[in-house]
């Protein structure tokens, strides 16, 4: 299978903290990957913003380096790498002050997408914002790209959708949320909506319960001053996991565009219930050997931000009442794995006689690594014997499905970057499901603050705090495995 990559139309994507670590780790990284596969228009420019002092040639040395540690393979290829290279610029700017805002205008182009991507702290979104208005760097057309976190709670995601709306449309505006750029994340809309298999076991007749598990091995150790004041419940909770649930809880949209599908989204959050407190769970790493624990990680010894939450939701719908979402999220786990688990109902009745285990039919989403998807079904035990059966996975890892394709497959930020540059918000958060978001997420963490609660200490490489586990024993149910 040969892949088929759409070109996008002539940009300027100007990134502001164009020196800083995502920039250096994933975008720079990333748009090479497109200018490889062809992707990037030869007359496209990336112009990197910031405050260090550096001319076009000294941007250039330091993006060469960042593809050097940061890219994959493909990075060895010296002649593109100088094209690539050759296509971007740099200005100094002072993004609180008036520095450098001239020179920008003066590079800016007509009849080309404008795009500026503010990888910097939302701090200084509203100065940005004002500044290319002021300069008339942006036009009717000129796109932003904000990051994560879209503030620390309902008034501050206000405040700041406040901000950018006084400059700019909110079909301007691209919120990332980098799991939406994930292709099985996307591959979860083409699985329930483009077979007729699912859609009709997809309701609370038939589905038992859904786990969702976004673990990391991972710990916090170089972001401590960020990760304590957030936790993993702003951190992965309020966005990813969110994300993650909304796309296998909605609704079908009408068409895959983006209000469609932004609409239904918006309609699960706006459907979820509060959460008890005995269905959260929220835990800290303990030291290992050399280890550090999560306390020492971030430099406070009396922290107590959770770096793993496990809970119990639901959502009050006709489709979903009753059927209970489990959701955990940590780090320092056991392995690295993203999965989504929807459990099916026992059958009401089995015809087998003398089988008295549970068989279940379990279909389950692995994110990442090894992207795909396993359906386990019931079988018959092969062999003599009688009629004895045994649950099996149907397995489809994409990679032996898809050969090169599913290698081919562009990480998340680079699949996004060129969405904004087609103008497509699809895969973007709207600003109402943001503060819907926050508005669920305020209570709980608002609810434990005033409780003063205690994370309960985990093993690091294990999958959780012991109460974790309790949390699902008490329905009589049971965690799915994280493989090791
Ligand atoms: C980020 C969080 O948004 O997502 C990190 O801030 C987390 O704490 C990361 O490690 C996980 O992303 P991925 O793509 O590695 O699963």
């Amino acid at each position: 299978m040969v892949s088929r990559v759409i070109p996008v139309d002539n940009f300027d994507l100007v990134i502001f903290g164009g020196t800083g670590d995502l920039a250096r780790r994933k975008i720079l990284p990333g748009l090479f990957r497109r200018f490889l596969a062809g992707q990037m228009p030869a007359d496209s420019r990336v112009i990197g913003a910031a405050r260090s002092d550096l001319d076009d040639d000294g941007y250039r040395a330091l993006i060469k380096d960042a593809i050097a540690e940061f890219g994959g393979p493909e990075k060895e290829d010296a002649e593109k790498l100088s094209a690539f290279l050759a296509q971007l610029a740099y200005v100094q700017i002072d993004a609180m002050g008036e520095g450098g805002w001239g020179a920008l205008a003066k590079l800016m182009r007509k009849d080309v997408v404008r795009a500026f991507y503010f990888s910097v702290g939302p701090s200084l979104f509203g100065a940005l914002a004002e500044r290319l208005h002021k300069h008339k760097i942006a036009d009717r057309n000129s796109r932003i790209v904000v990051e994560k976190p879209f503030g620390r709670d309902l008034a501050s995601a206000q405040a700041l959708n406040e901000t950018l709306a006084s400059h700019f449309k909110e079909t301007q505006i691209y919120r990332i949320d980098h799991y939406l750029g994930k292709e099985t994340v996307q591959n979860l809309m083409a699985v329930r909506f483009g077979n007729v298999l699912f859609e009709p076991l997809w309701n609370n007749h038939y589905v038992d319960h859904i786990e969702i598990t976004v673990a990391e091995t991972v710990g916090v150790g170089g972001r401590g001053a960020y990760y304590d004041k957030s936790g993993a419940m702003r951190d992965m909770v309020q966005n990813h996991l969110m994300q993650l649930l909304c796309l296998i809880a909605m609704e079908p949209p009408s068409r895959y565009g983006p209000d469609e599908v932004r609409d239904e989204k918006l309609k699960v959050i706006r459907a979820l219930d509060p959460i008890d407190a005995h269905h959260i769970v929220r835990g800290q790493y303990d030291a290992k050997g050399e280890e550090p624990s999560y306390r020492e990680d971030v430099d406070n010894a009396k922290s107590f931000t959770e770096s793993f939450i496990a809970l119990k939701c639901g959502i009050s719908n006709w489709r979903w009442a009753g059927v209970p979402f489990y959701l955990r999220t940590g780090k320092k786990m056991k392995s690295r794995v993203s999965s989504i688990d929807v459990v099916f109902k026992d059958l009401g009745h089995t015809i087998f006689e003398g089988d008295h285990s549970r068989h279940r039919n379990i279909l389950s989403i692995r994110l990442q690594p090894n992207e795909g998807m396993d359906l386990q079904v019931t079988i018959k035990e092969p062999g003599p014997g009688g009629m004895r059966l045994i649950d099996v996975p149907l397995d489809m890892t994409f990679a032996d499905a898809l050969g090169d394709d599913a290698e081919d497959s562009a990480d998340a930020y680079e699949r996004l970057i060129m969405d904004v540059i087609r103008g497509n918000q699809t895969l973007f958060m709207r600003g109402d499901e943001v503060e819907a978001a926050w508005a669920w997420t305020d209570p709980l963490i608002e609810g434990w603050e005033a409780r003063n609660d205690v994370p309960k200490t985990y093993e690091q490489g294990s999958a959780g705090p012991e109460d974790a586990m309790a949390l699902m024993h008490r329905d009589g149910r049971k965690w799915r495995e994280i493989k090791g």
